[in-house]
C-alpha cells in the first residue's frame, strides 16, 4: 500500500535526481505547507536549497524565533531571514481597505523575495508547497474565498521570476502533508497548525494597522493560542484567533472610567475553510482567555465572541 511513509522516501529520492546540483529556493512561511516543502528538498538536496523567510512586520508573537529555531538549529536549513517589517508596514499605513491591504502585502513580498533571490545568484527552481486543492481551485473551480477574498499564496511567483517549479505537494491533501511532516520528524508545533493567512495580522485589524494595534492584536492573540493549547483545544478546531475591533467602548477599572478598544474571538470547526461553524467552546475556556486579554493586553477593555457560522459569514473578518 502507498503510505504516506513511501511517499516521504520516494519523492525525496526523485527530487534528488531531478534536482542533482541545481540550485532551489523557496519561500518558508512557517505553515505546514512549506516547511513539508523545505524539509523535503533539504534532504534531496542539501544546501543547495536556500529556503526565504519573510517577516512582513505582521506575523504572530515568537514567529521568526520560533521557525528560525526549528529549521535552522534542528534540521541545519540553508535559511535567510529577511526583516522587511518596516516596509510592509510602511506601506500599510494609512490603507484600510482589506484588499487593498492583500494587494500591498502580496505585491511586497515577492518583491522582497526576488530581492533576496537575485543576491544568491544563478537560481533553476522555485519550490512551492502546492496542494491539491489548489490545483483544482485555480484550474477548474473558483471556491467562494478564491473569488470574494484574494488569496495571495498561489500564484505571482512563478510567473514573475522565469524559474521552473517544483511542487511535491500537488497531489496531496492537507491531512496527508502532516503526515509527511511527521514522517519526517518535524516538530508537531509545526505540523498540527492551524492555517495562518498570508496577509496575517493585517487583516485581523480592522481598518488601518498601525504599530500600537499590532502590539494589541499580537498579545491577545498569544493568549488565545496558549488558553487554546493548554485547555487541548487548539488541535480541536480548524482555527482560532482574536480579531481587533478599533471601535472604542466603555469600561472600568479600579475606579477609572476607560474608553478603549473590543477584541473578538473568533474560533471555528471546519472541514475544508468552504464552510464553517462556531465552535461551542467550553465557557471556563472562554472566561480565561477573555479575563487575560483584558487585564493583560494594553488599549482592549472588552472580549466579544463571534457566533457566526460561513457562510454567510467568513472565518475571517476582512
Ligand atoms: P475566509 O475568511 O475566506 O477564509 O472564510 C478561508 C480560509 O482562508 C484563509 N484566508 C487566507 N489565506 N491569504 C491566505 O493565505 C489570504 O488573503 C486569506 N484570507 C483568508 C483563512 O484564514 C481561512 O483559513
Amino acid at each position: 500500500i502507498w503510505t504516506m511513509h513511501n511517499f516521504a522516501q520516494a519523492t525525496i529520492d526523485e527530487l534528488k535526481q531531478r534536482l542533482d546540483g541545481k540550485k532551489v529556493i523557496c519561500a518558508l512561511s512557517g505553515g505546514v505547507d512549506s516547511s513539508v516543502v523545505a524539509l523535503m528538498l533539504h534532504k534531496a538536496i542539501g544546501k543547495n536549497l536556500t529556503s526565504i523567510f519573510v517577516d512582513n512586520g505582521v506575523l504572530r508573537a515568537g514567529e521568526v524565533s520560533e521557525v528560525a529555531g526549528i529549521f535552522r538549529e534542528t534540521f541545519g536549513l540553508n535559511l535567510v531571514v529577511v526583516d522587511a517589517a518596516k516596509t510592509f508596514l510602511g506601506r500599510l499605513a494609512g490603507v484600510t481597505d482589506p484588499e487593498e491591504k492583500r494587494r500591498i502585502i502580496g505585491h511586497t513580498f515577492i518583491e522582497v523575495f526576488e530581492e533576496e533571490a537575485a543576491k544568491i545568484g544563478q537560481v533553476d527552481y522555485l519550490a512551492q508547497g502546492t496542494l491539491y486543492p489548489d490545483v483544482i481551485e485555480s484550474v477548474s473551480f473558483k471556491g467562494p474565498s478564491a473569488t470574494i477574498k484574494s488569496h495571495h499564496n498561489v500564484g505571482g511567483l512563478p510567473e514573475k521570476m522565469r524559474m521552473e517549479l517544483v511542487e511535491p505537494l500537488r497531489e496531496l491533501f492537507k491531512d496527508e502533508v502532516r503526515e509527511v511532516g511527521r514522517e519526517l520528524g518535524m516538530p508537531e508545533s509545526i505540523v498540527s497548525r492551524q492555517p495562518f493567512p498570508g496577509p496575517g495580522l493585517a487583516i485581523r485589524i480592522m481598518g488601518e494597522v498601525t504599530p500600537e494595534k499590532l502590539a494589541s492584536l499580537r498579545e491577545a492573540d498569544a493568549v488565545v493560542q496558549e488558553e487554546m493549547r493548554n485547555s487541548g483545544y487548539y488541535h480541536k478546531v480548524w482555527q482560532s484567533f482574536a480579531v481587533l475591533v478599533p471601535v472604542k467602548t466603555v469600561g472600568v477599572m479600579g475606579d477609572e472610567r476607560t474608553y478603549e478598544d473590543v477584541v473578538a474571538l473568533r474560533i471555528v470547526d471546519s472541514l475544508d475553510a468552504m464552510t464553517a461553524d462556531w465552535t461551542r467552546v467550553p465557557h471556563e475556556i472562554l472566561a480565561r482567555i477573555s479575563s487575560r486579554i483584558i487585564n493583560e493586553v494594553q488599549g482592549v477593555n472588552r472580549v466579544v465572541l463571534d457566533i457566526s457560522s460561513k457562510p454567510p459569514a467568513t472565518i475571517e473578518w476582512e
